[in-house]
């Protein structure tokens, strides 16, 4: 069990990560998935582009208007700027909370050809007081929940969820927030319903891992995917059915005292994701802050737009900014499509994320 004082200072952290009118930028990608972020823009993934890319997202000016946290990748953490000053402080500076990505990615489950489990409890109460030192206040893991004709296995969603408990337990136990990511995949043909039911369960199982574990509801953020039709269902669902899907599902599985809840993109593109948030928010008032903890659905214009070119980079900024504004809006109900003028945000959802 946690003493009360340290379960009140994480319940302030995680209030400030969800504070109205902000959210979270996920800029944690793997080096292979900037790889794959680089690619689209034809620049090579070198260490000095990884930092340039983040110092465009991190250095945004008035970013902190929108943006409550950071979730960084190992590499970033022990960063500078091209101004010698650690990334950790340039966020510090604008009162943005430093967040890291703890797990180690996904491997086979069982030997499936398609089930995955997440790497990254071993050791992992060590990496985490590291991180505390370097300045992290909370952490993230995303495990992965695929739909297919045969899975997801109620195996896989008990493994994939008493791990995201024992990582929410260390984080706790070593100060940090933990985010607590289940992510159930977009990808595949199946129906709104199928990924309503399979959110439904996979919350619930969590939910009772994390209770089962003693980890403390009011210092945990759940990052969920939404209730959608699978990319290649060839459905396109209306926002109103994204948000009445989700939210059906959280106000009959998620107690209370959850500090609240922040979406993956997923792959979605851009406004679908804004569109979406802002759905949830037309519902009237949730019983949980409610947010976005985007990567794609916050980066992808900006990134096309900065190609790795140093003259780019204020533009390049103004998209990303104004994409953060879009989903501040949106958190608080308040976004409308004619906002977007002047601006072309990214129709299109772009490649996985890991
Ligand atoms: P996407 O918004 O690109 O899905 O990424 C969010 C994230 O952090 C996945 O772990």
């Amino acid at each position: 069990m946690m003493d009360q004082e340290k379960i009140s200072q994480l319940s302030d952290i995680a209030k400030a990560m969800v504070a109205p009118g902000k959210g979270i930028l996920a800029a944690d990608e793997s080096m292979n998935t900037v790889g794959k972020r680089f690619a689209s823009i034809n620049l090579e993934n070198t260490e000095d582009n990884r930092r340039a890319f983040r110092e465009m997202l991190l250095t945004a000016p008035g970013e902190e208007q929108y943006i409550s946290g950071v979730i960084l990748f190992d590499e970033t953490i022990r960063q500078r700027t091209s101004g010698g000053k650690s990334f950790v402080e340039v966020l510090r500076a604008g009162g943005i909370l430093p967040g890291i990505k703890v797990d180690q990615g996904l491997v086979s489950f069982n030997g499936s050809e398609v089930e995955k489990i997440t790497k990254g409890l071993d050791g992992l109460g060590d990496r985490l007081k590291e991180y505390v030192a370097l300045g992290a206040k909370f952490a993230k893991w995303r495990a992965v929940i695929t739909i297919s004709d045969s899975t997801p296995t109620p195996e896989n969603i008990v493994q994939n969820t008493a791990d995201l408990a024992q990582y929410a337990l260390l984080c706790q136990q070593a100060g940090l927030v933990p985010m607590v990511e289940p992510e159930v995949l977009l990808d595949g043909n199946h129906s709104l319903q199928k990924s309503t039911e399979v959110l439904e369960q996979t919350l619930i199982s969590l939910i009772a891992e994390l209770k089962k574990a003693g980890v403390a509801l009011e210092g945990t953020i759940l990052k969920s995917s939404m209730a959608i039709s699978g990319k290649n269902s060839g459905v396109k669902d209306t926002p109103a059915q994204v948000a009445e899907a989700t939210i059906g599902v959280f106000k009959k599985v998620l107690p209370k005292e959850l500090a609240g809840v922040v979406f993956l993109s997923g792959g979605q593109s851009e406004l679908q994701a804004t569109e979406n948030l802002n759905a949830m928010h037309q519902l009237g008032q949730l019983p949980w802050p409610v947010t976005f903890s985007y990567a794609r659905a916050l980066q992808d214009g900006a990134t096309k737009t900065w190609k790795g070119n140093p003259d780019n980079l204020l533009a390049a900024q103004r998209v990303f900014l104004h994409r953060a504004k879009m989903n501040s809006l949106a958190s608080q109900g308040k976004y409308q499509p004619d906002m977007e003028q002047g601006f072309s945000a990214a129709a299109g959802g772009a490649a996985t994320q890991d």
